[in-house]
């Protein structure tokens, strides 16, 4: 008995080794993780097949190396899993050897015979594939199916009715005084377009003025979002691994790396949105449950068309887009996943299902849809102000537990930790992020704070509360920035040291961190408000926010379609460097907005038009004056 438990320690210890640095030398002994045959050359050859694979090393007895590459890897939140190797190989070049010997071979064999030996003859370690083989060979033919053809056809009346609308718009409407057609007019591009620029106007109510500075903190926080998307070449295809993994080490790269959290921006403002719209509705009109499905029904106009479209897009002809060594695992995959789980996307409610990589950047989308159901609920039931914070309060302390509970019964991480194992699966095998990130009611929290914090300053506001006379706090005020800037990477202080934190700091971490970013960004968000200093309030406000902000749903759509992309359409290795990555990123950002504008301009514009004219008129135009939804561009 004492034996086996010694062995068992020991065993366990032995599985525990872990090696934090590496040396450039010793890091060289490695076989690289990622490595391409030359892409173009090899498929323009006639009869040229070149496949991607994805291989875990291996040792028929002892050997030291791959002890050493094991001990490394175990070091998950910052370094890559190097015993799981990527290539791209030109079969028909590279493995020729192995093709002739047997021409009826399966490829995995031949593709394993092939590293084998390669591996054999320079490390002494041998390879056992563990994904599928993708291969590319210009003899794959466009095989157009029936999907693809409907959307080929709804993406050409879009357009036609383009043309149509603009020409009428053009040619029949020129003076102001005659109305109109009023459904060809939703597709002229210059009454969009003066829409998409106009300044930020925000109705009658000049109360809804006060909080314009949302526009400044939608973009901004759009912006690091996308930003922090376009790091993804960097992880699945990086030239100089240990490179990238060093930055892992630097404190600066993490609030790049680690800006989960200003996710939590947009549930506050959504909350936020929905409480003070509410409020304002219920001075006009009786707040009863008729407004839950109204409401829904309305939300779900507005979002679908745009997303639909980009899903359609996604599910036919995007696979035709492009090609590459990488292009199958970073485009394919995600073509795959969302012909089997798309419908969910529609549903909003893709973020309750894990595995699926289609457009996984919406299961902020979906969550916040669910939040919307929640919050709509309790406003449209519960009209007394009283009532209302007795139940905030209650469902705000359920929402500090569930996270926590969550991360102390599943086991999982304190905060999202973003390494690179963990982008180069795309998240969806990670428990954390499937668990506690994505979820709808793990991010009650700050939608709760959002609720609370709409009826909070439609209540100042009535009360023309000033904040005049904590004029003198203005410096503590000044520090909410920083105060963000530190509590961003906070997750990763978890695994920065080297000893495993306990569980139950874990837990406590999970359910805490969000809310207290979250309160961060309500103080701003007060003092913005009313107006308590002119600093941050004037760069939040900025009128060259307003066409950003209203484009935002439109770029955080989209935007990971190209991070994708242009991925995928890689034939070569990235170099990890500060000014590669800089290009990337912000090259990334320019071109998203580029392609969001025309984008809003065509499609969601048109669809919002439409959707206020298409519906029931006589009942529910009224509420679409004061449609809690109007102004509120809080999807994105
Ligand atoms: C790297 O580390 C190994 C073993 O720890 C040592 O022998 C070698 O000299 C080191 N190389 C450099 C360049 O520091
Ligand atoms: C690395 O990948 C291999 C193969 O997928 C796996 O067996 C191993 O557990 C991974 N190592 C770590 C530390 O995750
Ligand atoms: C060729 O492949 C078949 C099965 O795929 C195998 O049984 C046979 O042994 C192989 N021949 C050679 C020469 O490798
Ligand atoms: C490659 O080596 C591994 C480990 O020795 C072995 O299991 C596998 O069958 C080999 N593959 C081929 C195709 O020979």
């Amino acid at each position: 008995m004492i034996k086996f438990i010694l062995t068992t320690l020991f065993l366990l210890d032995g599985a525990l080794a872990v090696i934090y640095q590496l040396n450039e030398t010793e890091y060289n002994k490695m076989p690289p993780m990622f490595r391409l045959d030359p892409y173009a050359p090899c498929v323009h050859e006639p009869g040229g097949v070149y496949c991607a694979v994805e291989f875990t090393l291996v040792a028929d007895e002892d050997n030291p190396l791959l002890t050493m590459i094991q001990e490394y890897s175990a070091r998950r939140e910052m370094h890559f899993n190097h015993s799981r190797l990527h290539r791209g190989i030109c079969v028909t070049n590279t493995c020729k050897d192995y093709l002739s010997q047997n021409t009826s071979a399966d490829l995995r064999l031949v593709l394993e015979g092939c590293l084998n030996d390669t591996l054999w003859k320079e490390y002494k370690l041998k390879s056992k594939i563990s994904s599928e083989v993708l291969c590319n060979d210009l003899d794959n033919k466009m095989d157009i199916d029936y999907g693809d053809i409907a959307v080929a056809v709804i993406c050409l009346s879009i357009l036609l009715l383009h043309v149509i609308g603009n020409l009428y718009d053009f040619c029949y409407v020129p003076n102001k005084d005659r109305k109109g057609n009023k459904l060809l007019l939703c597709f002229s591009i210059k009454r969009n377009w003066k829409k998409l620029v106009a300044p930020p106007a925000c109705g009658p109510d000049t109360r809804l003025k006060r909080l314009k500075g949302f526009n400044g903190l939608r973009s901004l926080s759009i912006i690091i979002v996308i930003m922090e998307h376009s790091l993804l070449p960097f992880v699945v295809s990086s030239e100089n691994s240990h490179n990238f993994e060093i930055k892992y080490y630097n404190i600066i790269c993490h609030l790049f790396i680690d800006g989960t959290l200003v996710v939590q921006t947009f549930f506050l403002m959504s909350g936020c949105l929905l409480a003070y719209n509410l409020d304002l509705l219920a001075e006009k009109k009786n707040i009863s449950w008729t407004m839950i499905p109204k409401g829904i029904i309305l939300r779900w106009l507005r979002l679908t068309p745009t997303y639909a479209l980009v899903l359609a897009v996604t599910t036919t002809w995007l696979r035709f887009a492009g090609s590459g060594p990488l292009w199958q695992s970073t485009v394919g995959v995600e073509v795959k996943d969302c012909r089997r789980d798309g419908w969910l996307n529609l549903i909003y409610l893709n973020n309750y299902i894990d595995e699926s990589q289609c457009m996984p950047q919406t299961w902020y989308i979906a969550a916040d849809m669910q939040l919307y159901v929640v919050g709509l609920i309790i406003f449209s039931l519960v009209t007394s102000g009283v009532a209302r914070r007795v139940i905030l309060t209650v469902l705000f302390v359920v929402s500090l537990i569930i996270p926590a509970c969550h991360t102390y019964f599943q086991n999982l991480d304190a905060g999202l930790v973003i390494s690179p194992e963990l982008v180069r699966d795309y998240f969806v095998k990670d428990p954390t992020f499937n668990h506690t990130y994505k979820r709808g009611h793990t991010n009650l929290a700050s939608y709760i704070m959002g609720l609370g914090l709409g009826m909070l300053i439609y209540h100042l506001q009535e009360n023309d509360f000033s904040f005049e006379r904590f004029k003198k706090y203005k410096y503590l005020y000044w520090a909410t920035v920083p105060a963000v800037l530190i509590i961003l990477p906070s997750g990763s202080f978890f695994y920065f040291y080297e000893t495993e934190a306990p569980i139950i700091l874990k837990a406590i971490f999970s359910g805490i961190a969000k809310p207290v970013f979250s309160s961060i960004i309500c103080i701003i968000v007060l003092g913005m408000a009313f107006k308590f200093e002119d600093v941050y309030r004037g760069i939040l406000e900025w009128n060259g926010w307003a066409s950003p902000a209203r484009v935002s749903y439109c770029t955080y759509i989209l935007h990971v379609l190209f991070v994708r992309t242009l991925t995928g359409s890689r034939t070569t290795l990235m170099h990890v460097s500060i000014a590669n990555v800089l290009l990337v990123c912000l090259g990334t950002v320019m071109m998203t907005y580029l392609v969001a504008y025309p984008f809003y301009l065509l499609v969601e514009a048109p669809s919002i038009a439409l959707s206020k004219i298409i519906l029931p008129v006589a009942k529910v135009k009224k509420d679409i004056e004061n449609d809690p939804t109007k102004w509120e561009r809080n999807h994105a």
